[in-house]
C-alpha cells in the first residue's frame, strides 16, 4: 500500500471521512459519517468533524470539501449550509477542532480532482464538466485534467429559476418526481449548459449516480454522459488528494 491522507467530506446531511490510499484512490478501511448538525453553523459543524477524524484516529494533515465556493480557505457562499458559513476560514475553524492542519475545497471541485485522477474523466484531454446531483448542483470543470475552480454551475439560471432549485436531488425529494419528470428536468440544465460550454464529456456523481440507469438513458445530448465511477466517494477521495498536495 503506497501513501494516504485523509478525506473529509462536509455534506448537506453528512459528514463523512476515510483514509484514501493515494495511488488507488481507494479508501483504506471504513468510512465513517455523522449527520450534519442542524443549524450547520461552523462550530457545530467543526465539532461533528472532529468527531469523525478522532474515530478513524487520523493524525496528519486533513483534506476537507465544503459545499460552497472556496477561496483561500475561506467559504464564500452557503447555499445549503448555515449562511454564518460565508467569510469563515474553513481550514482555520475545522484546523482548531482537530488540532490538524486543514486544506479545503469546494465539495464538487474535489469530487471533479477524484475523478480525473482515478474515475471516469480519467486521462481525458479535453473539456470535462463533473456534476454532483444531491442536496444541490455542484460542477466541476476540467480541461486537460486542470481544474477551474469554483464554477458553480448549480446556480445557473434556467427559465428564471437558480437552476439546483428545480434539478437537484432535493428538489426531485420535494416533489415527489418520477424519474422521468425529473430527467426532462437534467435534459434543460445539462442541454444549458452544453450550448454555453460545448463540453466533450459530462460525469454525473453524487448518491443518486448508483441508479444512473434510472435517468441517464433518458437525456438527450449532444455530449456523451456518463456516471462517475468514484460514486459518493469522490468527494473524500478529492479531499485525500488534496491534503497530500496533489490537487490532480
Ligand atoms: C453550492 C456549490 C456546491 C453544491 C453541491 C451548491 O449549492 O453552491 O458550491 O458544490 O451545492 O454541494
Amino acid at each position: 500500500m503506497g501513501a494516504k491522507a485523509f478525506g473529509l467530506d462536509i455534506g448537506g446531511s453528512g459528514i463523512k471521512g476515510a483514509v484514501v490510499d493515494l495511488g488507488t484512490g481507494r479508501l483504506v478501511g471504513d468510512r465513517y459519517r455523522l449527520p450534519t448538525p442542524l443549524p450547520a453553523c461552523p462550530a457545530a459543524v467543526a465539532e461533528t468533524a472532529a468527531a469523525v477524524v478522532s474515530e478513524l484516529g487520523w493524525s496528519g494533515q486533513i483534506g476537507c470539501t465544503f459545499p460552497g465556493v472556496v477561496r483561500s480557505g475561506v467559504a464564500c457562499s452557503a447555499a445549503n449550509v448555515d449562511p454564518e458559513w460565508v467569510g469563515t476560514n474553513i481550514e482555520t475553524v475545522i484546523g482548531a477542532a482537530t488540532g490538524l492542519a486543514v486544506v479545503a475545497v469546494n465539495d464538487a471541485d474535489a469530487a471533479g480532482m477524484a475523478e480525473a485522477a482515478f474515475g471516469a474523466a480519467a486521462g481525458h484531454a479535453g473539456l470535462v464538466v463533473v456534476t454532483t446531483l444531491g442536496t444541490g448542483i455542484g460542477s466541476a470543470l476540467l480541461y486537460g485534467g486542470v481544474l477551474i475552480p469554483n464554477s458553480e454551475l448549480g446556480h445557473l439560471e434556467i427559465d428564471g429559476a437558480d437552476a439546483e432549485l428545480r434539478a437537484s436531488v432535493a428538489a426531485r425529494d420535494r416533489e415527489d418526481l418520477s424519474w422521468q419528470r425529473w430527467a426532462k428536468r437534467l435534459q434543460r440544465y445539462f442541454e444549458t449548459v452544453e450550448s454555453l460550454l460545448w463540453p466533450d464529456l459530462f460525469v454525473v456523481g453524487g448518491g443518486v449516480s448508483r441508479k444512473a440507469d434510472r435517468f441517464l438513458p433518458l437525456l438527450s445530448l449532444r455530449t456523451p454522459i456518463v456516471p462517475a465511477a468514484l460514486r459518493n466517494e469522490a468527494g473524500i477521495v478529492g479531499a485525500g488528494l488534496l491534503a497530500a498536495g496533489r490537487p490532480r
